[in-house]
């Protein structure tokens, strides 16, 4: 253990909280500051205002070295201090600073050296501006350290324990190497470079985690008309070495407060100093369009879906989380409610009450498919793996699963009597295509799974339309 060092916090949210309770962890005395009361209040009694699994018992464990305020001037005995304040986007998609400029109004005047660490997501460039407005305001004291964080809603602590690497990125490396000392006993490799190189970093890497996953969704799309399964052929391509296995399930695209955010961030950053970053505006239309091919699936199987009710099953934009901001569900379920569905909901943590007008939440699983003519996994919690039950089956008025995150094994639910559509997991063979893509411009959809061509009643367009339908889909 290195020095034990006294640690500002500016923002108690996601990220100060985790920032603070791991640094406590290691043994630092820390100062959380925030502007709202209620929270400060609420902290001081214990009580977290989100869900982040490992924190709650961090911060008990700490408590006596972490402590909250709503004054900025508690921060003023602070060594270093963490901006950890949100980055909003704005209607341009470029990041809303105002949070981080309201931090640096309030940043206390000490004669001592004091360090301003950036953990959020900042464009680039941020930290030199951050650097003229101190210089601006004669506070020559305080060096800047862009220090992204690389955290994951659900693994926060263990990401902040064991992380892949420790960026800093500093205009003088004493202070680098200040803030470097603090993470002494984490065992990481460190990047040390300059600010805006820093800031890019962190951009650059959620930006290449999208990417991955618009490519393979994708990939997914492409392997549902050829007969291929994404899963098998995401394997195949994850194990070739230099591409590695992480970040490259195919399902029904990524949500979360940073992916939309820092893509957007990062396009627009590009866009305003000259370059039309082409990629990622593909990366995200091919997100956006991903969560509504769960509507022409549903479509395939019961036609309009005026009237027919849908089980929309999770609601978090992942498992293990509360979050909804940016959630697949929330599209989805917002199509359906617009194209006439009765949608029932069902999430063991996230509430989409407020969200969602005209769906119905329910508490449990069965609830939720309870006379539904299909249920959409949208979110891979835990709790539906066991899905495709006698149970459920008995439960729905007809018994289709749209996997959207492909947990479901396809054999076994169909020989449980449920029509059963994942994402990129092709029904038919490659063999079953025509011979020649003429005169039809693309192949037509073929049915899938055995189950669904034996229900009676089913209202499953003609092949043509549902053909049509599908191929003219904008891209
Ligand atoms: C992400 C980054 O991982 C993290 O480093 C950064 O600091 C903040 O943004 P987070 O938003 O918590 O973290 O979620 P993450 O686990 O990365 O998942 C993001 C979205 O991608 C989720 O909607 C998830 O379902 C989706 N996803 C992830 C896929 O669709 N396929 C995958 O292979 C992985």
């Amino acid at each position: 253990m290195a020095d034990t060092r006294r640690i500002g916090i500016f923002g108690a949210g996601w990220v100060g909280l985790v920032t603070g309770g791991c640094f406590a962890e290691l043994g630092h005395d820390v100062v959380v500051r925030d502007i709202v009361p209620e929270r400060i209040e609420a902290l001081r009694g214990g009580t977290l205002p989100f869900h982040e699994p490992d924190l709650p018992d961090v911060l008990a464990r700490n408590a006596g070295r972490i402590h909250y305020t709503l004054d900025a001037e508690d921060l003023g005995a602070t060594d270093v201090l963490f901006v950890c304040v949100q980055t909003p986007p704005t209607y341009s998609g470029d990041a809303d600073l105002s949070y981080v400029w309201n931090a640096l109004d309030q940043l206390p005047r000490v004669d001592r050296r004091q360090i301003l660490a950036m953990k959020s997501t900042v464009p680039v460039g941020t930290g030199e501006s951050v650097r003229a407005a101190l210089e601006a305001r004669g506070l020559v004291n305080v060096g800047y350290v862009s220090n992204p964080e690389f955290l994951a809603e659900g693994t926060a602590v263990r990401d902040f324990t064991n992380p892949d690497r420790l960026v800093l990125g500093a205009f003088a490396d004493d202070d680098a190497t200040v803030v470097e000392a603090l993470y002494s006993g984490i065992e990481a490799p460190v990047v040390r470079t300059d600010v805006a190189s820093a800031e890019m970093i962190k951009l650059a890497a959620n930006a290449f985690l999208s990417t991955r996953i618009s490519f393979i969704n994708e990939i997914a799309n492409v392997c549902e008309l050829v007969g291929a399964d994404v899963e098998d052929v995401a394997k195949g391509v994850g194990l070739d070495h230099r591409l590695g296995p992480h970040f490259f399930r195919a399902g029904v695209g990524w949500g979360g407060s940073c992916f939309g955010k820092d893509v957007s961030a990062l396009k627009q950053l590009a866009g305003n100093s000259g370059y039309h970053f082409q990629l990622l505006a593909a990366v995200i239309e091919v997100n956006e369009l991903q969560k509504r091919r769960v509507i022409s699936k549903l479509e395939k199987h019961l036609g309009k879906l005026r009237g027919k009710t849908i089980a929309v099953l999770g609601l978090a934009f992942k498992p293990n989380t509360d979050d909804l901001r940016d959630a697949p569900s929330l599209v989805i379920a917002s199509r359906l409610l617009a194209e006439g569905a009765i949608v029932r909901t069902w999430d063991p943590v996230a509430d989409a009450r407020g969200r969602l007008r005209g769906a119905q939440q329910c508490d449990s699983i069965l609830d939720a498919v309870t006379g539904a003519d299909a249920a959409v996994i949208v979110t891979e919690w835990p709790e539906l793996r066991d899905l495709a039950s006698a149970e459920v089956r008995e439960a729905m008025a007809r018994p289709l699963i749209v996997d959207g995150r492909n947990v479901l094994d396809p054999a076994k639910t169909r020989a449980a009597g449920f029509a059963y559509e994942g994402i990129g997991r092709g029904s038919s063979p490659f063999a079953a295509l025509p011979e020649t893509a003429e005169p039809a411009a693309e192949p037509p959809v073929r049915d899938s799974g055995p189950v669904e061509g034996g229900w009676e009643n089913r209202e499953v367009p003609p092949a043509e339309t549902a053909s049509a339908r599908t191929t003219r889909k904008p891209r």
